[in-house]
């Protein structure tokens, strides 16, 4: 593909995935749209992207994408810009912590919060799905919800049991859960636009969220069959494989884990 033909957006760009996400979609030729809440991060990511790739345009929006008139102010900026999409990648997320690190027990969780995780992990998926639906019909994009292996695992608080075995807690878990569900009801209603619609299910990723004590990690990893916690661009390999799947795993999620949780 030549470059600057192809357009992605992605949002948490600013983060561990989002940011070897955006690379990667760079390198490939593809102009990008970043979306983050962390200013400092996204404009460090638009600079170096933009010198290391001069050949793409990459335009960088601070859009909280939980608010839904932030989204279609970003929707309409994008339209203007690129008239249609090719990639919407739904990343951006939060998992909130004790401030020990440590995960919260469900009937512990404040009540706003609880709302502040629906809304940012999967809410903003309905918005975003919702306000850019225009501009994937535009160029028949695909959707790719970065969701997780907890939405199905479902969390727990006890370091110490083998499985299952949480990194985050009841409402994080809750969530993502909320995004494969939803990623398989737009699946079969975008089918007739053919747009698919995937999501990938990461167990534990090295860095951003996955950001642990010694300990921890080691506990984590006697629990995984590689002992190994998972890398950004193995999340990045995947989407890469989804580009070239077309319309056949439409609504599937795909687990990467390195074999902590196997099935559907
Ligand atoms: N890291 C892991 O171990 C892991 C495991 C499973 C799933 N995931 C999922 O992968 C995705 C990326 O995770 P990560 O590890 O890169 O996390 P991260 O914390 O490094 O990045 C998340 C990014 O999202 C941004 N963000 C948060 N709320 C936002 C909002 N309302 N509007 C716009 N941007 C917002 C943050 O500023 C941040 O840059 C998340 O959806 C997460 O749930 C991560």
């Amino acid at each position: 593909m030549s470059s600057g033909q192809f357009t992605a957006v992605v949002t948490g760009a600013g983060g561990t995935i989002g940011r070897c996400l955006s690379s990667r979609l760079a390198s490939m030729g593809y102009n990008l749209v970043i979306i983050d809440t962390h200013k400092i991060n996204l404009d460090a990511l638009q600079s170096k992207i933009q010198s290391e790739h001069p050949e793409i345009q990459v335009l960088a929006l601070d859009v909280n994408i939980a608010a839904p008139q932030e989204v279609i102010r970003a929707s309409q900026v994008v339209q203007d810009r690129f008239k249609g999409i090719d990639i919407l990648i739904n990343n951006a997320g939060i998992s909130p912590k004790l401030s020990n690190g440590k995960r919260i027990p469900a009937l512990n969780i404040d009540d706003d919060e609880w709302d502040l995780v629906m809304e940012t992990n999967l809410k903003s998926v309905f918005l975003m799905c919702k306000y850019f639906i225009d501009v994937l019909k535009a160029k028949e994009g695909k959707i790719i919800n970065i969701a997780s292996m907890m939405g199905i695992t479902g969390s727990g608080v006890d370091t110490n049991l083998i499985f299952p075995y949480s990194v985050s807690a009841a409402h994080y878990s809750a969530s993502k859960a909320g995004v494969i569900n939803l990623t398989k009801s737009l699946a079969r209603e975008f089918g007739e636009l053919n747009i698919p619609v995937y999501a990938i299910a990461p167990g534990a990723v090295s860095g951003g969220m996955g950001k642990f004590d010694e300990d921890f990690i080691k506990n984590l990893k006697e629990q995984i069959p590689s002992h190994q916690l998972g890398d950004p661009e193995e999340i990045v390999n995947t989407l890469t494989f989804l580009l070239t799947s077309g319309m056949s795993l439409t609504g599937q999620t795909l687990h990467v884990n390195h074999g902590w949780f196997m099935g559907g």
